[in-house]
């Protein structure tokens, strides 16, 4: 698999150079396709290339041709402070003058977590058609013990090969969440990982000890898209 890292002094840096290859992705696939998809991550990481994209490459992104899904997302209304809609809602998608139409938060207004993923399979199937949504681009981070989206360690999620989207109980506040399953997230055009912070470094020490010739230990390495994946860490994070 295609496992590139490639590592920057701060997460400003790695931010700028995540945000240029996403730029770089972007142009090309409305040039050829005149649309262009991405599955943002939550957490804090990725809250840096999200305000970077609106502070300073907003103006150079055809936004009426961009639209944003979701890689997971917290099972709780989207104005709380837990939101991973939130805070790229106040990052990003209220600084630039993307259509309302473009942007696909995972709902959270459904009467269960269950009902809400069925309903962002819906939403899929709008954009990508019946064939299993394959991002443009897709980021994501990386928890301390190895989760990515809200895939973590035993999810029956990682093992689940019929759904899109899954309704999950996780060992994190808040526990119930939405995730995209590694069926989607296998068929990433350009999967990038954006991991930034010495608490990090233990997790990336094990992934880098895993052996290639085993699966892994982590959920992480579950995702594995024929197309490989980036890494973009700090030097804190990659020790
Ligand atoms: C979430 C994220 C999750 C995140 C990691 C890393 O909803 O929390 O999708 O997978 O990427 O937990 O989070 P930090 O960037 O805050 O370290």
């Amino acid at each position: 698999m295609y496992f590139e890292s490639r590592i920057y002094p701060d997460i400003a840096a790695l931010s700028e150079a995540a945000l240029g290859d996403i730029l770089r992705i972007l142009k090309d696939a409305v040039a050829k396709r005149e649309r262009f998809s991405i599955a943002l991550a939550g957490g804090h990481t990725p809250a840096k290339l999200y305000a970077l994209w609106a502070e300073k490459y907003k103006a150079q992104t055809p936004w009426s041709a961009v639209h944003v899904f979701f890689g997971d997302e917290r099972f709780v209304p989207e104005d709380d402070l837990l939101s991973n809609y939130r805070m790229a809602r106040e990052t990003l998608l209220s600084q630039v003058s993307i259509p309302k139409e473009n942007v696909h938060p995972m709902p959270t207004n459904f009467p269960s977590p269950e009902k809400a993923a069925e309903a962002y399979e819906v939403e899929l199937r709008k954009y990508f058609g019946e064939n299993t949504p394959a991002f443009d681009v897709q980021l994501l981070g990386l928890g301390v013990e190895g989760h990515t989206a809200s895939l973590f360690p035993g999810s029956t999620a990682l093992d689940d090969t019929q759904h899109w989207v899954d309704a999950v109980t996780v060992p994190a506040e808040p526990p119930q969440r939405l995730t995209l399953t590694p069926v989607v997230l296998n068929q990433g055009l350009n999967t990038f990982f954006l991991v930034a912070g010495a608490n990090k470094r233990e997790i990336l020490k094990a992934l880098r000890a895993e052996p290639d010739s085993e699966p892994s230990k982590f959920p992480v390495g579950r995702v594995r898209p024929a197309r490989g994946v980036v890494w973009y860490m700090d030097e804190a994070a990659a020790g």
